[in-house]
């Protein structure tokens, strides 16, 4: 069936020796590629959205750090056998043409936009944040109306009115809520429209865009130095921070609840993207095989104990209900009356911010550039300037489609969007390696899973698990109409467990497909109607004009 055509890996290395790619440098070690990695995993996650997750689930988020970081690593080992089968640069994308056929590739690549476009908005908002947090140290108010979107300004706006109307005192709410409402009443209204839009989010993704297109490549020092400023701010948060915890604050650890900690999983998920983006320079390192699965398991490691020192500083120097602010790194400092170190990790958090912006805005024109290259995209999204060499209509769409819903969107919408499309990815590359397994294309993999038979335990653990709930029926039942999409997760794990044992699956990618899937579940209901929608446009896309233009499908009727 022509939707599932596949590239055969031995197309795709002839295709990329064809290609530029033949002629890239091999010059990445261990030490790069742990560096690259987090380059792309430090960024508005731990500088942000951490503060969100803390704020719903208090100072237990720091498991659901350690919890997240299970999953990803089982994803990390399938993505390092790919990685170490077909070495370029294509990603998940290109290895689920291997794996699954071509309309599997098509919706993966159009996931990724989830992953790197989506995402870049999240970072660009909490580059705003920190932006004008930065001016404000140096004495600069920006208004704040001109620095937020418009659906939060008025959803505050509407408490606090809502609470002045109860009767109750404003300073119960949080200080950002009414810093927010104050933003709202702020602003200048044209015909009844408040002017209201994140300016500096929409800006800084112009000028980066602009960067990208003229060809601006991220050095191995480059991106070396600033791991290190990354590291370096991280690590004056922890150590100066770890002064100013009084341990009163994490008590109780978990105040809202299991479901108050599960809540933060887009957040904290969305910490960790990033890791697999390190597979798309395979052609460039010396010996992928051996140093990609290190360095993504090095980089995971190395980000989760940093995660989890963070969130317990943070949670531990102020109470969790103050974290709900975009800046959070910056804003307890300026709790403890500490503005000089504030000030530092504003302006640091600027430069690092930056520098994740601009790893993921030169993604995703990369990843259209091989979609359009297999003919699944337009030509013009191939296109490459000539004087710059980059590949510049992909980048400006890029621009575009970062830039403009940032400046009127709220952050926490793109969190969820984005975790939602790259669970689904990670999800798919974890299967991807049980399929190469069964059709013993694992063979070609200089870099394996470790393998540990599946057959009984998938089976057995879920009787164990489902036994456990239904002798407690009541509660069983309870989960499920509290949350439906727990049957789905359920559903595949029986499904799993049946092919497991007739297939001696392998267990390590089935864990990762189910974390990774729980966690999903977690997203909830509304996230995945809005990502289904986003799956229905991508194929109305591919069959109106991918399915007959795909490069592999010409091949293919000229060999037939
Ligand atoms: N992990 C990346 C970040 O936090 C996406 O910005």
């Amino acid at each position: 069936m022509s939707l599932f055509r596949k590239k055969t890996v031995s197309q795709i290395l002839t295709d990329a020796e064809k290609g530029e790619a033949g002629t890239m440098v091999k010059t990445l070690g261990v030490r790069d590629l742990t560096s690259f990695g987090i380059a792309a995993i430090i960024g508005a996650g731990i500088f942000s959205t951490i503060g969100l997750a803390s704020y719903n689930g208090g100072p237990a988020v720091s498991l659901l750090f350690v919890f997240t970081a299970i999953a990803c690593v089982f994803t990390a080992l399938s993505y390092a056998q790919f990685a170490s089968t077909v070495p370029v640069s294509g990603s998940a994308y290109t290895y689920a043409y291997v794996a699954f056929g071509e309309i599997f590739a098509w919706v993966i690549g159009w996931a990724l936009i989830l992953e790197y476009a989506v995402s870049n908005m999240v970072v660009a908002i909490s580059w705003s944040e920190y932006f004008t947090s930065m001016l404000a140290g140096f004495g600069i108010l920006f208004p704040k109306y001109l620095a937020i979107d418009y659906g939060s300004a008025s959803r505050a706006y509407d408490l606090v009115q809502q609470t002045t109307q109860a009767g109750k005192a404003v300073s119960t709410l949080p200080d950002n809520t009414r810093v927010l409402a104050d933003a709202f009443a702020a602003a200048p209204s044209i015909g009844g429209l408040k002017l209201i839009a994140n300016l500096p989010a929409g800006a800084v993704t112009v000028l980066i865009t602009a960067l990208v297109y003229i060809g601006i490549k991220e050095s191995r020092t480059a991106s070396n130095i600033l791991v290190i400023l990354k590291l370096a701010v991280i690590g004056l948060v922890i150590a100066v921070g770890a002064f100013y915890v009084k341990p009163a604050n994490w008590s109780p650890f978990a105040p809202n609840g299991i479901s108050g900690v599960l809540s933060g999983v887009a957040s904290v998920f969305f910490a960790f993207i990033g890791f697999d983006s390190i597979s798309t320079t395979a052609e460039e390192c010396k010996n992928p095989q051996r140093d990609l699965p290190r360095a993504m398991l090095y980089c995971l490691g190395i980000c989760t104990i940093l995660y989890v020192l963070i969130t317990l500083v943070l949670t531990g120097m102020v109470n969790y209900k103050e974290l709900g602010v975009s800046d959070p790194l910056a804003y307890v400092f300026q709790k403890v009356q500490l503005d000089f170190v504030a000030g530092v990790i504003s302006v640091s958090a600027v430069v690092a911010i930056t520098s994740a912006l601009l790893v993921y805005q030169l993604g995703q024109p990369r990843i259209w550039m091989t979609m359009s290259r297999d003919g699944l995209l337009w030509k013009r999204f191939a296109t490459i300037h000539p004087k710059f060499k980059t590949p510049s209509f992909a980048t400006i769409i890029t621009g575009i489609l970062v830039a403009v819903p940032s400046m009127f969107m709220d952050l926490k919408f793109f969190v969820d969007l984005t975790s939602v499309g790259t669970f689904f990815a990670f999800i798919l590359v974890c299967a991807g390696i049980l399929f190469l397994d069964a059709k013993g294309l694992s063979t070609q993999s200089k870099f394996k899973v470790p393998y540990v038979n599946g057959k009984y335990i998938i089976g057995l653990v879920l009787l164990v698990v489902l036994t456990e709930s239904l002798l407690n029926s009541h509660h069983l039942l309870e989960t499920l109409e509290a949350k439906p999409l727990l049957g789905v997760f359920w559903l595949v794990w029986a499904v799993l467990a049946v092919m497991g044992y007739q297939r001696n699956f392998s267990l390590l990618p089935v864990i990762g497909i189910l974390t990774n899937l729980y966690l999903m579940t977690e997203l909830g209901a509304s996230n995945w109607l809005i990502f289904v929608i986003w799956l229905v446009i991508g194929l109305v896309i591919y069959f109106s004009y991918g399915f007959r233009h795909s490069k592999l499908a010409q091949s293919e009727a000229v060999s037939a």
